[in-house]
């Protein structure tokens, strides 16, 4: 038999040094802080809401179908009474939904300190047969978007002891994974945007990080995932040989939101399975 089993636990000095820990737990939780999280209402976005809540953030949660995100908004109203879910139903690829998501939250005086964007697309095709109008929308979404979410969030970011952005970049970013390529230049700079405004707003108290995902199991996955060779090719691809969980993504996200990470700024953080070093 154990010490514990005889002295009794937690033990004499329980007192004192739970209250050390609990310091440490402060820097493991998000109460008091209020999440802007877009394209909130499926797949990685919808993961990083629950995962959030779950430490304790209240939710501000964006998508453009407004039915499904009021579903989504309910249930998880539901599933965390403790905190605020609020949703705003706006189309991020127009400057003009994106000021209307802060009119929104300026109302509210929901005082924003986190800003997740996820929201994002992408139409593939070979670099001679984009037509303009497609290969812009892609920068409109996963770029732009991201770009004027961040200036506009920043005035209220900068009121916030904690303030964090993380930005849902991709692989494709870093290396070719047959998206096309303006998916890829998309992301890449949204990578790059994330490493500028890391050095830009450190001394506003703002940390900026983004994630590259390799292949999430989501809606927008599933089609290619669906053909058995081509998803047998991506695992021969993968060290940890499985397609990732929209929940291991938003772990990540969720660390990189946490005053854990007070230190760190400016990463690109690989959810991938080992995808990215696997070499031969
Ligand atoms: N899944 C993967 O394998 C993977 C890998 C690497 C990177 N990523 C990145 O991860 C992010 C999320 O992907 P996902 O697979 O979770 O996608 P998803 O399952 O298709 O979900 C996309 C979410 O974004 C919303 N959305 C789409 N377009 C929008 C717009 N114009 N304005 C506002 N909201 C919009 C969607 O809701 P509505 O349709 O109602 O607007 C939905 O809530 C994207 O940036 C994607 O590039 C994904």
């Amino acid at each position: 038999m154990g010490e514990a089993a005889t002295s009794g636990w937690p033990g004499r000095d329980a007192g004192s040094k739970l209250a050390g820990m609990n310091n440490r737990i402060d820097a493991w939780q998000l109460q008091g802080h209020t999440a802007l999280i877009t394209g909130a209402s499926k797949g990685i976005g919808y993961a990083v809401a629950r995962e959030l809540a779950g430490l304790g953030a209240n939710l501000l949660l964006v998508a453009r179908d407004d039915d499904h995100l009021e579903q989504v908004r309910v249930e998880l109203a539901d599933d965390f009474d403790h905190i605020e879910v609020l949703a705003f139903a706006a189309d991020l690829s127009m400057q003009e939904d994106r000021l209307a998501v802060f009119d929104w939250i300026a109302d509210l005086g929901a005082p924003l300190s986190l800003l997740v964007n996820n929201a994002g697309g992408n139409t593939p095709a070979a670099v001679l047969e984009y037509s303009e109008r497609d290969y812009r929308a892609i920068f409109e979404l996963n770029l732009f978007s991201a770009f004027e979410m961040c200036r506009l969030a920043h005035p209220q970011l900068v009121q916030h002891a904690n303030a964090a952005i993380v930005n849902v970049g991709s692989v494709s970013g870093i290396t070719h994974v047959r998206t096309g390529a303006a998916y890829g230049m998309s992301k890449a700079a949204l990578h790059q945007l994330t490493r500028n405004l890391a050095a830009e707003w450190a001394t506003d108290g703002i940390r900026v990080n983004a994630v590259a995902p390799w292949y999430i199991r989501t809606q927008r996955s599933e089609p290619a995932l669906a053909d058995d060779e081509y998803l047998d090719e991506v695992l021969d691809h993968t060290p940890l040989r499985r397609i990732g969980e929209p929940e291991e993504v938003a772990a990540a996200i969720a660390f990189l939101c946490l005053p854990a990470a007070s230190y760190i700024t400016g990463q690109v953080l690989a959810v991938d399975g080992g995808f990215l070093n696997y070499g031969f």
